[in-house]
């Protein structure tokens, strides 16, 4: 049983496949935490509740005790789980225990995306309640096992039982103390066109935030952070890792405190989030995902992995292998037509493209990014035939079509702006800023969520479209909303998140199978969240294939790469001006979902030939890449090389990528050494048809013979024999 309750010395341990995490009810502390690490036999574990402070002191309970729900007012001084102002202005909470449930399954979270099971026999969950008895304010902390899937999901609901009402400041999805500080955080950092940078620093004597307040996960910090020992590499060693599944702000922690010992969690930004809770009303928190690892940062990914590709991603496209698509964003801008459209789709199809993907302008009167957005109508004298026409001629050509929509937002230059004014996120009486020259509509809004819901369905519904891009391009600045009373202002980035994913599950729901890529300026939302409605993620707008490999290894630290869009863009590159050749593009894009994003006519008929190799090699196996288990090799943060490698078809199937950054004179051979392949077994390379021991592409590595020019690639595709 992956959850039980010892009521003797009142423990619930928690196992899965290799970790536990072991609470207590305390008759004077509450809900303590003893223990979160690899996993443990059942036993005694109650002796360590005095262990995580010395010698009696100037301290509280709370601050002395492992809790695992800290709140105001009980002696714990950092960032709280939960936090509810009361009507007596105070926001002293203090959580006692009142019942818990162990049951099969896993519970939906109502209007939030969320981890889910397809039978409950892949869960077990743990519910306790605990209460404030004199504001009435109701914890139910929620904890789901998926043992095979060896991950632990939590969340918060947050009831008021009293009489008057409460304003939550605080409400972190998840709260876990850590025994000790020699930990060093892993985060995902970053900025437009240089998503999830990985950044690995020694905690100090101070608390450390990774955050966003922007209205969206960012570009700047993605929700997750992991905590791991100094000695903790890709292939060894101890992580504890948590995701949020959300796209809004959020607040993820790791905090010190004066005996030593670590905290981290995961929510809502209290920054911009203060929910007002009516007499009988709940609140949701967000799910965050909990990963323990003992296997260093790849079996913390490959928990990730799995379960976001498995049981975070849904629907028709989730266990299919994904189109070969052509984008012609980066080919064309805004100046394009039916004709060279179709030159791009017909030159696409030569190669083996299967989707042809029509990107910004097309609608409204759209010739730049200063207007249009929410007329949702096709420019004729762009596309004469409508987008019904266009796409049926890109299907008569043998590739399905697909189509880029922005429709969280609202030019001020646009019929629905001259028609309602009040429907972008404002404050009355004060500026409202602009970014790409465009505002954001107030998702917060019933009948804006309405209007959005069908302007992109009555198009979907016109045309046969397979494919959607859902972009979004700018964070908020005066999130507020006109149809909401002043006390309830500080809801509206939560409640606009809500909005949209209704918006999300009504489109995705009613066109099955349509495949939707979400995007925001390239990777600004690349979440758990956003993944539970659209099974892939414009990795980047930075196309560059040198600074992709950063940014796809800093993705894969969390999402898998079936998530991840790479495309083969121009030479030289449109963001860096960086010339590389068409096979380090390729070779690079392979290590996700791969495409183009260029106009093939303007290739050279040498480079033609590489891109339908590079389709070619795709298709053999893309079971493997987006299916396969993904292991990160060497790090392009660290040295001259990276690498990666994919094994997949039961472990018969493997497919090897390494690069190489700058040449190097005269230089030694470099090796790169596989893992996790069975010692025993015999592998074929595909290409030379040389055959390899497992034990000794792991252990004497696989030579690479040396490329003399800057940013070289290799790809090697193995087979067991
Ligand atoms: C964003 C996207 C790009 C492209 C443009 C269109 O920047 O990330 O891929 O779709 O918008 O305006």
């Amino acid at each position: 049983m992956p959850i039980s309750f010892n009521e003797s010395d009142k423990v619930f341990h928690l196992q899965g496949k290799t970790f536990s995490y072991c609470l207590m009810l305390h008759p004077e502390q509450g809900l303590l935490n003893l223990y979160w690490g690899s996993r443990l036999p059942d036993g005694e574990i109650t002796y360590l509740i005095n262990s995580f402070w010395g010698l009696a002191s100037f301290d509280l309970g709370a601050n002395r005790f492992p809790t695992e729900l800290p709140t105001r007012g009980t002696g714990y001084y950092g960032t709280p789980a939960v936090c509810a102002l009361n009507a007596q202005g105070n926001d002293l909470t203090k959580l006692t225990y009142v019942s818990h449930a162990i049951v099969p399954g896993k519970r939906r979270l109502e209007g939030l995306p969320a981890v889910y099971t397809e039978a409950d026999s892949e869960a077990t969950t743990l519910v306790i309640t605990l209460k404030d008895a004199l504001t009435g304010l109701t914890v139910e902390a929620e904890y789901t096992v998926l043992e095979d899937l060896d991950a632990l999901t939590r969340s918060l609901r947050l009831t008021n039982g009293g009489a008057e009402r409460l304003t939550l400041t605080h409400m972190q999805s998840a709260s876990a103390p850590l025994y000790g500080d020699d930990y060093e955080l892993i985060n995902l950092n970053g900025a437009w066109a240089r998503e999830r940078q990985v950044v690995r620093t020694p905690l100090g004597r101070a608390n450390t935030r990774v955050e966003s307040q922007r209205g969206a996960s960012g570009h700047e910090q993605n929700p997750f952070i992991a905590l791991v020992k100094k000695d903790t590499t890709e292939q060894a060693g101890s992580a504890w890792a948590m995701a949020l599944v959300y796209s809004g702000s959020f607040l993820a922690t790791a905090e010190v405190n004066n005996f030593y010992n670590t905290r981290m969690s995961i929510g809502l930004n209290p920054e911009v989030c203060r929910w007002q809770l009516d007499p009988g009303a709940s609140f949701q928190t967000p799910e965050a995902i909990l990963v323990y690892s003992a296997e260093g940062l790849n079996g913390m990914s490959h928990r990730f992995h799995r379960i976001i590709r498995t049981r975070v991603a849904r629907g028709y496209w989730r266990d299919k292998v994904r189109p070969v698509l052509i984008n012609n964003w980066e080919a064309t801008y805004f100046g394009f037509n039916e004709e060279l459209i179709l030159n791009i789709a017909r030159a696409a199809k030569e190669i083996g493209v299967e989707l042809f993907v029509l990107d910004d302008g097309w609608f409204g009167k759209r010739d730049r990014d200063n207007c249009s957005l929410g007329d949702w109508v096709v420019d004729r004298r762009k596309l004469p035939g409508g987008i019904e026409g266009v796409a049926r001629k890109v299907n008569e050509l043998g590739l399905r079509f697909g189509l880029w929509f922005e429709p969280e937002m609202i030019s001020p230059d646009s019929d629905l702006y001259r028609a309602h004014p009040d429907w972008c996120l404002h404050v009355d009486g004060r500026s409202r800023t602009e970014a790409r020259q465009q505002l954001i509509l107030d998702l917060s809004r019933k009948e804006v969520q309405d209007y959005v819901i069908e302007a992109v369905s009555s198009v979907l519904r016109s045309a046969p479209i397979s494919y959607v891009k859902w972009d979004m391009n700018r964070n908020m600045t005066e999130y507020f909303s006109g149809d909401q009373t002043p006390d309830r202002q500080m809801e509206t980035q939560h409640r606009y998140i809500l909005g949209l994913y209704r918006v999300l599950e009504e489109i995705t729901s009613a066109f099955p199978e349509v495949l939707f890529e979400g995007c925001s300026g390239g990777g600004g939302r690349f979440d758990a969240g956003f993944l539970y409605y659209m099974p892939q993620f414009w990795t980047s707008d930075d196309t560059d294939p040198v600074e992709r490999l950063g940014i796809q290894y800093g993705t894969s630290f969390v999402y898998p790469p079936a998530t991840m869009g790479a495309h083969v863009s121009a030479s030289p590159n449109h963001q860096t001006g960086r010339a590389t050749s068409i096979k380090m593009r390729a070779d690079v894009a392979l290590g996700g979902n791969f495409g183009f994003e260029l106009d093939l006519n303007k290739l050279t008929q040498e480079e033609i030939e590489a891109c339908r190799k590079a389709v070619e090699t795709v298709k053999a196996v893309r079971g493997t890449l987006q299916q396969g288990e993904f292991t990160r090799l060497e790090s392009p943060f660290e040295g001259n090389f990276a690498a990666w490698q994919f094994v997949g078809n039961e472990g018969r199937d493997v497919v090897l990528c390494a690069y190489q950054r700058l040449v190097a004179p005269n230089p030694g051979c470099h090796r790169v050494f596989m893992t996790g392949l069975c010692p025993d077994a015999r592998y074929r390379d595909a290409e030379s048809g040389q055959v390899f021991s497992g034990a000794a592409l792991m252990h004497a590595g696989l030579p690479l013979r040396p490329i003399r020019s800057d940013f070289g690639s290799w790809i090697f595709r193995f087979e067991r024999v």
